[in-house]
């Protein structure tokens, strides 16, 4: 296969959402959508939807791949901060199960569209919890000072708004508060929002049978080989023990990259290894648009030289051949000596990597194996 490509391990895959479905017990009134931003390969997409979960989109293109790849209209919930026109036709025409709306006005839209098509939709409402997951900045979305959701003084009177409207049917509400949580515990916190937000709601008397707890389960980037499937009995047990529900109440989930995460690598040749004064430079034939979650985020993964040509590792600067110095992989990463010609595979990429992919630089996208 030319490089770069990703390649999706179906086995891990398969054992990732063995221990998924395990972890969520026969009595537990959980629901788990995937978060199929993180990876659109259709092998991946069909394994995830032949296992019965739901999907969580946020565009028209991500609603029409998972009908596509065998997700029930019904088992698919619609979120996303920028909502079209037509991806809300679209949505309410192909029969979504339900909405997630960021705002008033967002709300007021729906509606409408509702309405000139003869329908009646699901929705819940977005709130901003102002939970601080502690993750990366640009990936923290539960804060007030987020654009994402509505704020909790406002909920209730965004609620009544909602049950003024004739095509629109308030069912819930929906959080998340970000991404790559790798502590679980801190998503205790959000529960205890959302008791204190359910005490409220039954003040006022308004019923609600959705509750959305957003993804955002972490994975293992520095010991893929380690820790390959992420901790669901954590995570889960947390939502089990701190949410105090109603009767009839369901929690909905929308995990991604702890599906998909671990079982994606990205595979690249090395195209020369240069000696520079100070420090060794391995240059891959990917970059920064076939993976860009280091040069975007400071992320870190693990890089393993699968073709290593001694048992000695030395540090090198792992970089890709984009015309911009924030393309680096990798800076002093020790690794075994290293060729013109071998093989660099750059771990725990299967979320968020092939789906932001660019061209930039008149570039291939990667290519993608699922086996
Ligand atoms: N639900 C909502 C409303 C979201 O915004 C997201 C992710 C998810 C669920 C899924 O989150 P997960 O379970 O995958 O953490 N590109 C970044 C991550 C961006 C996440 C955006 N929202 C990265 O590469 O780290």
């Amino acid at each position: 296969m030319k490089t770069p490509y990703y390649h999706y391990d179906l086995k891990l895959l398969g054992a990732t959402l063995d221990a998924m479905g395990q972890a969520v017990r026969e009595d537990d009134p959980f629901v788990v959508h995937y978060a199929i931003k993180a990876c659109y390969n259709d092998a991946v997409c069909r394994m995830i939807a032949s296992r019965g979960y739901g999907a969580d989109c946020v565009s028209e293109g991500e609603i029409k791949h998972c009908l596509e790849v065998g997700f029930k209209p019904e088992n698919i919930v619609f979120a996303g901060v920028g909502k079209t026109d037509e991806g809300i036709d679209y949505a309410i025409s192909q029969g979504i199960g339900c909405f997630n709306v960021e705002n008033v006005p967002e709300l007021e839209v729906i509606n409408e569209r509702a309405g000139l098509l003869g329908k009646t939709v699901n929705v819940a409402l977005r709130i901003n919890p102002d939970v601080d997951a502690h993750t990366h900045e640009k990936i923290t979305t539960g804060l007030n000072e987020n654009k994402f959701g509505i704020a909790m003084e406002d909920m209730v009177s965004a609620i009544r708004k909602a049950e003024k409207l004739e095509h629109v049917n308030y069912i819930g509400l929906h959080f998340h508060i970000g991404s790559q949580v790798l502590d679980v515990s801190l998503f205790a916190p959000l529960c205890e929002r959302i008791n204190e937000l359910q005490d409220m709601l039954d003040g006022e008397g308004i019923k609600t049978t959705y509750i959305n707890v957003g993804g955002g389960l972490g994975i293992d980037y520095e010991d893929p080989n380690g820790h390959p499937i992420p901790d669901f009995e954590g995570y889960f047990s947390v939502f089990r023990n701190g949410l105090k529900l109603r009767a009839g109440q369901k929690v909905h989930f929308e995990l991604g990259r702890a599906v998909v995460g671990q079982c994606g690598t990205l595979y690249s040749k090395v195209l020369y290894v240069k000696q520079g004064h100070e420090k060794k430079f391995v240059i891959l034939d990917a970059g920064f648009t076939d993976l860009v979650r280091v040069a975007m985020y400071g992320s870190y993964h693990y890089i393993e030289n699968t073709t290593p040509h001694s048992t000695t590792l030395e540090p090198y600067d792992v970089v890709g051949p984009i015309c911009e110095s924030s393309d680096v992989f990798a800076e002093g990463r020790m690794l075994p000596a290293t060729e013109r010609g071998d093989i660099y595979a750059i771990r725990s990429a299967g979320a968020y990597g092939h789906v932001m992919a660019s061209t930039y630089n008149y570039r291939d996208l990667p290519g993608e194996v699922a086996e």
